[in-house]
């Protein structure tokens, strides 16, 4: 158990990290237009189009991450629901869950410190869960972490999966797709960064700015599942 002022401290670096030059995750990930374009736009707005708040809703996401995907959410919910947030990693949840508390979170989440492989939350318990980004691969079983979604959710409930090409290509999905019954009420790809502009990624890297990172070539693929 950490002690506030061991809080503080990590949260210190935690702010830090978002601005620091570590390639793929510091502040050349976090500030591309890639990322924002993927996280910080596409996502949410797909959540904004496609899902209907609920009075007294209850949403699960699953892997926290950054948090900041959790942050909109609990936002998205306010003065609707509730959310429940998952992640493996014990002291990720801590500082998660403080930072939430510093900030003074509207609507902060319920943070769940464990495998989502071996959840003790209770099945049918949600109108939505999502799972985003990498998180589905990081479990080692992305097929078992999106039956567990699938289960968490309530009869007439929705799972939001939204995946990106440098994890898995959208084949894995599809594929897992064909072996549900599951209604895909909502499907779309984010493509504006498959190529930017028609313009190859070999081109913005040997021509452009040799050095700098594009990340390019990341698509997104979001899917609303609803439970029969
Ligand atoms: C890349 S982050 C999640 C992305 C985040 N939703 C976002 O968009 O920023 C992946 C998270 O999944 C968590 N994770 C990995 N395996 C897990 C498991 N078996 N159960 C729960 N969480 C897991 C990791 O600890 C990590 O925080």
């Amino acid at each position: 158990m950490s002690s506030d002022l061991d809080l503080e401290q990590q949260l210190l670096a935690y702010y830090v990290s978002l601005k620091t030059p570590i390639p793929e995750g510091g502040a050349e990930w976090n500030l591309s237009p890639e990322h924002h374009y993927l996280f910080g736009f596409s996502t949410r707005d797909f959540l904004y189009r496609n899902c209907e708040l609920l009075p007294d809703m209850r949403v699960c996401n699953i892997g926290i991450g950054m948090g900041d995907w959790d942050d909109y959410l609990g936002y998205w919910l306010h003065k609707w629901g509730t959310l429940t947030s998952v992640d493996i990693d014990e002291n990720l949840c801590g500082l998660f869950a403080y930072r939430q508390k510093r900030e003074q979170h509207s609507n902060p989440s319920s943070v769940v410190a464990e495998d989502i492989l071996h959840t003790s939350l209770p099945a049918a318990s949600f109108d939505l869960v999502t799972i985003i980004g990498s998180t589905t691969h990081e479990t080692g079983q992305p097929e078992a972490a999106m039956n567990i979604s699938l289960k968490l959710a309530k009869s007439g409930g929705h799972v939001l999966y939204m995946g990106t090409t440098e994890t898995a290509p959208e084949s894995w999905f599809k594929d897992y797709l064909k072996h549900l019954t599951c209604r895909v009420t909502h499907h779309e790809n984010f493509t504006y960064y498959s190529g930017p502009q028609g313009v190859p990624s070999h081109w913005w890297k040997m021509v452009a700015i040799p050095n700098f990172n594009y990340h390019s070539e990341v698509e997104g693929y979001a899917y609303l599942l609803e439970k029969p």
